[in-house]
């Protein structure tokens, strides 16, 4: 589907075995975001939006898991995309992006944190583009933004 000969990693659609490696990813990631406070609803929220999801992991054969995408194909929505800290700036986060943005077949939307400064970043380089529908960043906390 899509695979980074150099880096050794590939991603594949989600398979229910799946689902606890990208949990720990989903908690290791979220203790970068003190701001939140408690994980217990981002947790909800993720098992919550499941059922209606399209899911993408990227996978290492020694590291196994090491990041996931999830999007509502309906709306080009990306709930969700978290790559595990040992893997980051290696293309994963690009990949899986480039994975949903294929199978949406149209730009994609996603909500990021006012305060994650690093992946702001990370879209920047990525080439999104805040949504023009966006308020003034910050007043709800996050930013809507929009893929190429
Ligand atoms: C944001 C995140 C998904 C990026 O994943 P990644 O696999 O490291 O990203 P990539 O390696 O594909 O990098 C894509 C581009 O963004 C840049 N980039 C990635 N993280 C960056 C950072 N923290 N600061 C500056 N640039 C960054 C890369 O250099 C690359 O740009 P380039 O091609 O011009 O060199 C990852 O940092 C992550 O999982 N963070 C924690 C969870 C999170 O914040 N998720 C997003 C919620 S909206």
């Amino acid at each position: 589907m899509y695979a980074h000969d150099g880096a050794g990693w590939h991603i594949r659609e989600f398979e229910t075995h799946d689902g606890s490696a990208c949990m720990s990813i989903f908690m290791a990631c979220l203790r970068e975001f003190p701001w939140r406070g408690s994980p217990r609803p981002y947790v909800a929220r993720l098992i919550r939006s499941l059922p209606g999801s399209r899911i993408w992991v990227a996978e290492e054969p020694s590291a196994g898991i090491i990041g996931f995408v999830t999007l509502q194909p309906a709306s080009a929505y990306v709930d969700h995309l978290f790559v595990d800290e040992d893997w980051r700036f290696c293309g994963v986060g690009r990949g899986l992006l480039h994975v949903a943005r294929e199978s949406a077949g149209r730009p994609l939307t996603l909500d990021v944190d006012t305060k994650n400064t690093g992946a702001r970043k990370a879209y920047k380089s990525l080439g999104w583009h805040v949504a023009a529908s966006a308020g003034e960043p910050g007043t709800a906390g996050h930013i809507r933004l929009v893929s190429p």
